[in-house]
């Protein structure tokens, strides 16, 4: 059935709400109906998104491996970042995996605790971390790395001028994972070189398609 036309959805939405729809945002407007996070007062966007991070489900514990003490990833990621690591290796270079698989309940701790912290708004604090339930650390396929020549750059934008950050630009691709904040990224999370994605299975593009498509569907 094709529904066509404004009365459908005027009665369905209400003029106000369709007025808003219509408008470019629409990305950053409010629906009801969504639970909210308990504790927090925000609601998710018509894309689903929470202060601009999407939402992910915790991977099943049986797919994650150990890949470093106390450092978990989903299987396929942590083959692929094996390969990788031993590749920059060969070429003289120490990537260091600094975080990986993270459950909801730590990622709850690292965005309340730490914003309490620092004194930090929901709104400064997603800027840097996501809300529990909205991470890509959720998933197993995300994960920080550095340089183990550079340590002091660690989690800093400074990872940028590593070596290690330009063999990734070079080579990263090759093992299916994409820097998921690079500058000026649609979501508004601060720009984060160390932060990486996988995607080289279906589960994993599937589970990143919405937020390839924000990137895409930038002019
Ligand atoms: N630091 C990234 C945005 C996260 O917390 O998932
Ligand atoms: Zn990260």
């Amino acid at each position: 059935m094709v529904v066509c036309g404004g009365s459908v959805a005027g009665v369905l939405f209400g003029p106000e709400l369709l007025a808003r729809l219509n408008t470019n945002d629409v990305e950053a407007e409010l629906v009801s109906g969504f639970d909210q996070l308990s504790g927090f007062d925000q609601r998710p966007a018509l894309d689903g998104r929470l202060l601009g991070h999407f939402p992910y489900d915790e991977v099943m514990d049986s797919r994650l491996i150990v890949v470093e003490p106390g450092i978990e990833l989903h299987e396929d990621a942590a083959n692929a970042f094996d390969a990788m690591r031993q590749a920059a290796a060969a070429d003289g270079l120490d990537l260091r995996l600094l975080s990986g698989y993270r459950s909801h309940d730590l990622q709850e701790s690292i965005f309340f605790d730490v914003a309490s912290e620092r004194n930090q708004t929901a709104e400064e604090r997603a800027m840097v971390s996501a809300p529990p339930g909205y991470s890509e650390h959720s998933t197993g396929y995300a994960l920080d790395i550095g340089d183990g020549e550079a340590p002091e750059t660690h989690l800093s934008p400074d990872f940028e001028q590593t070596p290690a950050f330009r063999w990734l630009q070079d080579h990263a691709a090759r093992y299916h994972f994409i820097l998921s904040f690079p500058e000026g990224n649609p979501q508004g999370v601060s720009y984060e070189p160390w932060h990486w994605r996988y995607e080289g299975s279906a589960s994993a593009l599937r589970l990143f398609e919405p937020a390839r498509r924000l990137v895409q569907r930038r002019p």
